[in-house]
């Protein structure tokens, strides 16, 4: 029988769930942005649901100094949820994959799913889970046609595959957004370590992406469904109304 082609150890999930949350000041005066309610739930829950809905059992949680307390007041062990939480602290945020760096003693090795926290999804990720289970090595990221990819990592794409990544472009080369999932083999940590801060003194989850395209080793979906972020007023807004409609029910793909 040939080997399998399939990642041979489980996914692993990461919630990456720091940062300042200073767009939507005061609401994250008192608290993380991660625990606002989006539809009847904490932010938080949609995270955790979608990584069970795609059989991910391990999860870590990242998030800042301030308001760990609260997020583990809230989320507890896991068992809630059917899965294992684990924490750590970011202590600064110095951006998303600096937070990501954090996950490398607990991910031992093993692929990883990465989604950020203000994320919404109307459908499961499953599927996108699904296709990174087949794939080799590498990476597999989700893009989503926008109205405002300026606000976004923005992907460029020749026939086959993207060629490239621009984080939040004055002039985007497409309407393609891409997405907070992220999905990772074991070298995600070497790659971070030689990545440099950008502009506004970030590590980038864009430079990582942008390395792995460098390899010739990103695959892609097209996600399915509403996705939103939660980050802004406006995007919260559409974060409830989607997970509202559904009284916080993810859907599965038909
Ligand atoms: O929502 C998708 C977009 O998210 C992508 O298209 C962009 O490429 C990506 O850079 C990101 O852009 P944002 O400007 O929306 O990222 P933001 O700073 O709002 O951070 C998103 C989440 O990442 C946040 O809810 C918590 C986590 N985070 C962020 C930072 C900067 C951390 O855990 N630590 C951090 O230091």
């Amino acid at each position: 029988m040939s080997p399998s082609p399939e990642h041979k150890q489980s996914i692993k999930g990461v919630i990456l769930a720091g940062g300042m949350g200073t767009r939507l000041y005061p609401l994250t005066k008192a608290t993380n942005k991660h625990l606002l309610p989006v539809g009847q739930e904490p932010m938080i829950y949609h995270l955790i649901r979608q990584m069970r809905t795609a059989a991910i059992e391990d999860i870590l949680v990242v998030t800042s100094t301030d308001h760990m307390g609260d997020v583990v007041r809230c989320l507890g062990s896991g068992e809630e949820f059917g899965c294992t939480l684990s924490y750590k602290v970011q202590e600064k945020a110095g951006g998303i994959a600096h937070a990501l760096a954090l996950a490398e003693n607990f991910a031992g090795g093993s692929p990883i799913c990465v989604i950020l926290g203000d994320n919404i999804f109307e459908y499961s990720i499953a599927p996108y889970v699904g296709g990174f289970r087949k794939q080799k090595t590498g990476a597999r990221v989700l893009l989503k046609q926008v109205g405002d990819p300026e606000r976004y990592g923005v992907a460029a794409l020749d026939e086959h595959q993207v060629i490239e990544i621009e984080e939040k472009p004055a002039q985007p080369k497409s309407s393609l957004a891409v997405v907070g999932l992220y999905l990772y083999d074991d070298q995600v940590f070497d790659i971070i370590r030689a990545i440099q801060p950008s502009a506004r003194g970030e590590y980038e989850i864009t430079s990582v992406n942008n390395a792995y395209i460098a390899r010739g080793q990103l695959q892609y979906d097209v996600c399915v469904g509403q996705w939103t972020d939660a980050g802004t007023f406006e995007s919260l807004a559409e974060a409830n109304r989607i997970l509202g409609a559904t009284h916080n029910r993810i859907l599965e793909h038909g």
